[in-house]
């Protein structure tokens, strides 16, 4: 369902974190029948980061924006983490996050799948209509720890990496214009993870469904802002494969080369994946004031989720 927004936030800052380890498709090939080109042909991603824990990687990033925004973390009403990979199955590991930032608010985790930032943004222009000030949106993933690393079919996508951002409530009619969140829950056993599994993938099926999910999910958020393809200066899309983004593109009328990718060196992080693009395209200063972006994501489900907002950070 798509309804009206009358916003009233925007992004202040956004901040990022990745394990130390790097894995290369080519340690890949020592562990399952693969090879280096066949994964960079068929996803895009040339290496992976991985390890740490879900509140580990979101509190580095969560302290990169607060201290980029450099608002006083006291005034933060609710933290809201994106994951689909906790560390613990009970409490969520928001609460974890929260205690080591030091917060005193409200804390809940989200579970979205790949879709789940860009939920909790939504979520969080929300809870700023209620009455909230400052909230903190966090996508933290360590699917290392659920990933089959002797499937080849799965184990060359998924990594583990954090991005957050930091949205504060505004005067005016805020950054977001558009949104729109969906779910086809008759496909939920096309990616999934049973208590104490193993993602299992069929990797046709996400495909092409995704490809339609993207193009719905931009299309209705772009209605609901009342602008078209040709009025967007940069998309971030999830990433999860080169191909369906190109797709995608294509199917919209936007040129690839406005898209912000960073599949090649992260692979696909789930949640954290929309976050580490946007952090990307910024700090090589192709998201300037006044740009309007689209955040665009699929994910498990199956879900999928749009933004249309006009970038009013710092
Ligand atoms: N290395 C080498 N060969 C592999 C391989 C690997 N890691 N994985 C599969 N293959 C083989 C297959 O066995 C198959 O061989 P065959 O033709 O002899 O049967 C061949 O390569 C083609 O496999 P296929 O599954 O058709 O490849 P594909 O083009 O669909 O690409 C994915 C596979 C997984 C990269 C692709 O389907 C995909 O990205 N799907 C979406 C997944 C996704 O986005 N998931 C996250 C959602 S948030």
């Amino acid at each position: 369902m798509t309804s009206k927004l009358t916003a009233g936030a925007r992004m202040l800052s956004i901040g990022t974190a990745l394990p130390d380890k790097v894995v290369t498709n080519h340690d890949l090939e020592q562990m399952v029948d693969t090879d280096h080109q066949w994964i960079v042909d068929r996803s895009g991603v040339h290496e992976r980061r991985i390890g740490g824990t879900t509140a580990g990687l979101a509190a580095e990033a969560a302290q990169m924006a607060i201290d980029r925004s450099g608002i006083d973390p006291s005034t933060i009403d609710l933290l809201i983490l994106a994951t689909t990979s906790p560390d613990r199955q009970v409490p969520a590991t928001a609460s974890t996050v929260q205690e080591l930032l030091g917060l005193s608010c409200g804390a809940m985790d989200l579970n979205a799948a790949c879709s789940g930032f860009v939920y909790a943004l939504i979520a969080a222009h929300g809870f700023i209509q209620m009455g909230h000030n400052r909230i903190l949106v966090i996508g933290a993933e360590t699917l290392s720890r659920i990933t089959d690393w002797t499937d080849r079919t799965t184990c060359i996508l998924f990594a583990d990496g954090a991005g957050a951002a930091v949205i504060e409530k505004t005067d005016g009619p805020g950054d977001l214009h558009g949104w729109h969140v969906d779910s086809n829950g008759a496909l939920e056993d096309a990616l999934f993870c049973d208590f104490d599994g193993k993602i299992e993938m069929a990797g046709k099926v996400i495909f092409k469904n995704a490809v339609l999910a993207m193009e719905n999910a931009a299309n209705r958020s772009l209605e609901m802002a009342n602008l078209t393809p040709n009025d967007i200066d940069l998309v971030v899309p999830h990433q999860a494969n080169v191909r369906i983004v190109e797709a995608s593109c294509k199917r919209l009328g936007i040129p690839y080369e406005k898209t912000s990718m960073v599949i090649h060196r992260t692979g696909n992080t789930s949640s954290a994946s929309i976050p580490l693009a946007l952090e990307d395209a910024w700090s090589q200063g192709r998201v300037k004031q006044g740009d309007n972006l689209l955040l665009v994501g699929f994910g498990a489900g199956m879900t999928s989720a749009a933004a249309v907002m006009t970038w009013d950070g710092v």
